[in-house]
């Protein structure tokens, strides 16, 4: 398995030099909220690409500054910048891969689901111009409540007649990235070598890491796996409290999903070797949306890794069958929500 947002090891060369290589630069990014707090350090991550040949910052306000602060980095990518819903259809024309943080975050003693009103509109709007613009591009969707705003994408997509299960990701990378870090520093291991699969959804107990199936294989007390699981589930909660209000996470989340857009780069690139979590349309389970690996090649999502799933530890059985109401009814408020506008 290879998930490196990172430059291939070996080469003896300046990191920098990497994102200078004279590679095939040739896809297209848009990110839609990319003036945000994920939004800017996600370009910034993303501008260093050297996959990238456009980026679109598509924002309703505040883009100007971000696009022109970037254009001068020496990295091959163009930055171009939209403003507004009359620049909203320009931002993906010709996009290959579409990242949405657009939305409000959540403040200390909110749940993720308390975004619904709020955001479920934003990615409504925005995947119906992807939908008109870009059809064929990768989404990869950020907005909270990721539970819910994946179905209705899904909604909006089918509505216009080009849904593609294969190309709808909802971004749980984070939730992969806290389970390497935390298990990692808990078990003094090299954090290059760690990786946890994290599956259910992104909220609370719906996050599940499955500890046991921790690569490289490693052994937990039931306490340990009890305080990790706690910790990667609320790890989210950790942010926004130590924020104090002044929003949830940013960086760690550009990052993640930073990754997340490179491995689908490389899979778009012709990289066959391309798995990640994300939360997906998924057979996985009796839910209609499950987080998992997924293998992702040049046409998206190849194939969904059921063996997971198999072989769970009491402690993982029970976590699964625990999380299946709270991710069912989020699945079934935003399909309602979708099917209810006109
Ligand atoms: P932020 O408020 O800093 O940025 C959001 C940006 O979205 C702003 O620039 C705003 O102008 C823009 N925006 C609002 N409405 C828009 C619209 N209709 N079209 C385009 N852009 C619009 O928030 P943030 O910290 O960047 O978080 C964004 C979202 O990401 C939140 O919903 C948050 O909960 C979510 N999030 C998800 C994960 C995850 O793991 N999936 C992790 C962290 C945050
Ligand atoms: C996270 O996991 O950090 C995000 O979903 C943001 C949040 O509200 O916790």
């Amino acid at each position: 398995l290879r998930n490196s947002f990172a430059p291939k090891a070996g080469k003896q060369n300046l990191r920098h030099q990497y994102y200078l290589q004279p590679q095939a630069s040739s896809s297209k990014v848009a990110i839609l909220g990319a003036a945000g707090g994920i939004g800017q350090p996600l370009a910034l991550l993303i501008k260093m690409s050297p996959l990238v040949s456009a980026l679109h910052l598509y924002d309703i306000a505040n883009v100007k500054g971000v696009a022109a602060d970037l254009s001068h980095c020496n990295t091959p990518a163009q930055v171009l910048d939209f403003t507004g819903t009359s620049e909203l259809a320009n931002s993906l024309k010709g996009v290959d891969v579409v990242v949405i943080p657009a939305g409000v975050p959540r403040k200390p003693g909110m749940t993720r689901d308390d975004l619904f009103n709020i955001n479920a509109n934003i990615v409504k709007t925005l995947v119906e111009a992807v939908a008109d613009n870009c059809p064929d591009a990768f989404i990869h969707i950020i907005s909270n409540p990721v539970n819910s705003t994946v179905p209705i994408a899904v909604e909006v997509l089918k509505r216009k007649g080009v849904y593609d299960p294969k190309k709808v990701f909802g971004v749980t990378t984070l939730d992969v990235v806290r389970a390497n870090t935390f298990v990692a520093q808990k078990k003094n291991l090299r954090l290059i070598d760690v990786d946890v699969p994290v599956v259910g959804g992104h909220a609370g107990i719906t996050i599940l890491p499955l500890l046991s199936k921790t690569k490289p294989s490693v052994s937990f007390t039931d306490e340990e796996v009890e305080e990790l699981t706690v910790r990667i589930q609320n790890a989210g909660t950790e942010v926004v409290e130590a924020k104090a209000g002044a929003g949830s996470a940013t960086l760690s989340m550009a990052y993640a999903a930073a990754r997340f857009v490179e491995s689908s780069l490389r899979a778009l690139d012709g990289d066959t070797d391309v798995y990640e979590c994300a939360y997906v349309q998924s057979e996985l389970t009796e839910l209609p949306f499950f987080a998992s690996r997924v293998k992702i090649g040049k046409k998206g999502i190849e194939a969904v890794i059921s063996s997971d799933l198999q072989g769970l530890t009491e402690y993982e059985e029970k976590a699964l069958e625990a999380l299946k109401p709270e991710l069912k009814a989020s699945i079934e408020k935003g399909v309602a929500f979708a099917q209810k506008q006109t």
